[in-house]
């Protein structure tokens, strides 16, 4: 059974004992981060709960973050499926979507402020990186926009910077299908309505980090994944349509062909993010349901929420496009947590030709152009996502002058540190073109045998542990 809305999930993973409630308590303006963040460095990510911040100090609205994704098991709940079946469920819902329906009214209008009365400051906005961010930020919108052309929607998590009580910076990074639509916009001299969903049913905020076909509406992708179209409402005072359980919408016009200093902001690769000139909203209207529930994500440093998600969702359709659309013999792929989910992709294949390993490179960059600046093609006995059985790998079957090779004229991550001085701005070209290694880490002639005890001696032996005076 889809979950409703994001009340229902929050008392799943209460059921489940993944779901931390601080009651004490906190300043939004430097402690939900400190006390995120040492969350997500001392606790196991197995073990790793989503966190509920109950008391809020000045405000009567709760906030909460890590419920997409504090750990691959809530990531999995938030699917309802298990961890091996997230591939196959990302596959189907981008070949079967269901499109959304149009209801006549949702929790998400209970409440409605237009004009002087639309006031973001009004809701518990944290500040993430204390003393370098300009100011509070909303990491988990869902931020709704159309293509002026086609009407095809786009959702995506872009971040957003609080300005003013009706003023708000946008950054949505090259290549993204927002900018796409914000950009048609501009060059016909108008402004681009945009509506910034927060707490949703989850699944509606695993679609939005992900990248999904550009013609395909990611709600009705989302439809599938939840096993049930999504219902949506009108919005108030813009063109568009939100989802209608959802808890908190800020709807707003993108001003054409103006650009604003936006940031810095702690970003996902564990660095400041340089300052940009990035888009400015012009709040028309908050709507927001009874008690509404404040959501974030927590990113800067990982691990984090923000790279868990994105690298789930992100390895899921790469997956899909190698092994069904492209009919290579990839068995696995894995965006590393601790590369942002983008920087690191490893690869591995069954494979039958020497080619294949740089194939399934190039098919990887074509794909998402800006990842794999390290990618590492394995065959299909290394676990992707064992490091100990890729540095192992990389060790013994890689010979550097023949197996390695650097493409260059590559995207770039513009927010990788190591593409530009700090000094440089975000929308420097320099942070655009960057360079990939590829290597080849399959074994390209018959090897030795493996210095292992047999494997019928290491069975029995496996069998009979306790009897040799272990414990496990
Ligand atoms: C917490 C979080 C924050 C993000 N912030 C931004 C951002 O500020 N700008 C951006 O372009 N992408 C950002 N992303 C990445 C996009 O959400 C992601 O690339 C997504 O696929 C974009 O949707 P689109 O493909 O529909 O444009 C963020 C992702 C996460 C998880």
């Amino acid at each position: 059974m889809p979950y409703a809305d994001l009340r229902e999930f929050i008392a799943r993973l209460d059921a489940c004992g993944k779901l931390h409630r601080i009651k004490r308590e906190v300043d939004k303006d430097w402690e939900i981060a400190a006390v995120s963040r040492i969350a997500f460095q001392s606790i196991p990510e197995p073990k790793r709960p989503a966190l509920m911040f109950e008391n809020v100090k000045g405000f009567d609205t709760p906030v909460v973050l890590g419920v997409n994704g504090a750990s691959r098991s809530i990531y999995c709940l938030a699917l309802e499926c298990e961890l091996g079946e997230v591939q196959q469920k990302w596959s189907d819902a981008e070949l079967r979507p269901i499109p959304p329906v149009l209801a006549n009214k949702g929790p998400v209008q209970e409440n409605i402020f237009k004009g002087e009365q639309a006031d973001v400051t009004r809701l518990p906005m944290p500040v993430w990186t204390v003393g370098e961010d300009p100011g509070p930020y909303i990491t988990a919108g869902c931020i709704v926009t159309k293509d002026p052309d086609t009407g095809v929607r786009n959702v995506g998590t872009y971040r957003v910077q609080i300005k003013g009580p009706r003023k708000l910076g946008l950054f949505i990074n090259y290549l993204q299908g927002g900018r796409e639509h914000v950009e048609k916009n501009n060059r016909a001299g108008r402004s681009t309505p945009i509506a910034i969903v927060m707490g949703t049913d989850p699944v509606i905020g695993l679609v939005s980090v992900s990248r999904v076909q550009a013609d395909m509406d990611e709600l009705a992708v989302a439809g599938r994944l939840r096993g049930e179209a999504v219902q949506l409402v009108r919005c108030q005072s813009v063109d568009l349509e939100v989802p209608a359980t959802a808890e908190i919408v800020i709807e707003g016009i993108v001003r054409a062909n103006q650009l604003e200093d936006e940031g810095p902001f702690g970003e996902y690769t564990g660095y400041m993010g340089p300052a940009s000139m990035s888009y400015v909203v012009d709040v028309t209207c908050v709507t927001h349901r009874n008690r509404p529930i404040m959501q974030a994500f927590l990113s800067q440093m990982p691990p984090s929420e923000s790279s868990c998600i994105r690298g789930i969702g992100r390895e899921a359709t790469l997956l899909k496009h190698l092994k069904e659309d492209l009919r290579l013999p990839v068995r696995d792929v894995h965006l590393l947590e601790h590369s942002g989910a983008a920087a690191y992709l490893v690869a591995s294949i069954r494979k039958t030709h020497p080619a294949q390993p740089r194939t399934v490179m190039f098919a990887a960059w074509a794909y998402a152009p800006q990842f794999g600046k390290f990618t590492v093609v394995v065959d299909d006995d290394i676990d992707v996502r064992d490091p100990d059985e890729v540095n192992w790998a990389l060790s013994f079957r890689v010979q550097p002058e023949s197996d390695t090779f650097i493409m260059s004229g590559t995207a770039a991550v513009s927010l990788d540190p190591s593409q530009a001085a700090a000094s440089v701005r975000q929308e420097e070209s320099t942070r655009r073109l960057s360079s990939k290694i590829g290597i080849d880490a399959t074994r390209k002639h018959k090897f030795p045998s493996l210095a292992l005890p047999p494997g019928e001696h290491l069975e029995r032996v496996r069998k009979d542990w306790k009897k040799y005076g272990f414990e496990d």
